[in-house]
């Protein structure tokens, strides 16, 4: 693939930061964006890579500004990769209005309001180009005690999946791409923000999820390698050379598993319940 150039949120740590790597080293230019610029000066003296200070949740005037900017390091941009994100732990009755709203305007908002941007320059640009955000495995499965995470990453994927079918039918040279992966070894479990709110009866369930979140930390998949079939799955190259790269895919046999095990479950279910659906079938 000729060399692109790709803006990516999040690079501080993580998938982010493995990806700003494997993108430079194949060649391509890389903005890496984060909260604090003093987290990425490393980054910044690597070559092929510009930085820019960027809060997704900062406002669309302000974002855009940073998008205007971020075009003119290298002339142009080719791929979006809405990577930046964060957990919050808590039972749905133990999370807060502010404390969920806080979730959306980071994992949902910011990468909403970054998408929207870059689809009206790559409209403008007519060139072939990707808009792709990492979700989750909890962007199909749900997970107790991460309502609230899982709910902004399956609200993602319904707006991916339907931007995905307005761009083919429009007939854009805009190619989306949905990024779930399973768990991995990044910051992520030390990142998660906790609900204030303590209810004593979940306690059972939140000890059993902690320590899912310590087997994550000691047991996870190598961010590196992640991120390696992210960059092979955007520039068509590794297992999806030649192929066409579908709209979701998996990141790590976790993510394959437990998405299929759900989506068996629910395909033997619905067809059980066919009878009782069709009940209200027009005669
Ligand atoms: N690791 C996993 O097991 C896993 C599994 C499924 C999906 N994911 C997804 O993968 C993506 C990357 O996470 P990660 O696992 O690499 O975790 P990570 O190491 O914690 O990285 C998350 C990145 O997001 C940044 N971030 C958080 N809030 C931000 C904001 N408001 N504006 C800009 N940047 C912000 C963080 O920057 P700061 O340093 O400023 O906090 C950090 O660079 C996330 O979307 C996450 O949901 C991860």
């Amino acid at each position: 693939m000729s060399k692109q150039v790709v803006y990516i949120t999040g690079t501080s740590s993580g998938f982010g930061r493995d990806l700003v790597h494997q993108l430079a080293d194949r060649g391509h230019k890389v903005i890496a964006t984060a909260r604090s610029l003093s987290k990425i000066e490393d980054l910044a003296k690597l070559e092929n890579v510009k930085t820019q200070q960027l809060d997704v949740t900062d406002t669309v005037d302000n974002l855009k500004k940073k998008v205007d900017e971020a075009i003119t390091f290298f002339g142009k941009i080719d791929i979006l990769v809405n990577n930046a994100g964060h957990g919050l732990i808590g039972c749905f009755e133990e999370s807060s209005e502010l404390e969920i709203k806080q979730q959306f305007d980071t994992n949902f908002f910011g990468t909403v309001n970054l998408t929207q941007i870059f689809l009206k320059y790559f409209r403008s640009t007519k060139t072939q180009s990707i808009i792709s955000t990492v979700t989750s495995m909890g962007g199909s499965v749900a997970f107790p005690t991460l309502g609230a995470y899982v709910s902004t990453k399956f609200a993602l994927e319904g707006f991916y999946e339907a931007l995905d079918q307005e761009v083919k039918v429009s007939q854009l040279p805009i190619k989306v791409l949905i990024l779930a992966p399973g768990a991995f070894k990044t910051n992520i479990v030390a990142n998660n923000k906790k609900a204030e709110r303590v209810i004593d009866d979940y306690q059972p369930i939140k000890d059993k999820m902690e320590q899912f979140f310590k087997s994550v930390e000691s047991d996870g998949g190598s961010s590196a390698i992640g991120a390696k079939l992210m960059a092979d799955a955007m520039l068509g190259e590794g297992f999806a050379k030649g192929k066409e790269v579908p709209l979701r895919l998996p990141i790590a046999s976790d993510a394959v598993n437990i998405t299929l095990d759900k989506f068996k479950k629910e395909t033997e279910v619905y067809e059980a319940w066919r009878p009782f659906a069709s009940e209200s079938d027009a005669k």
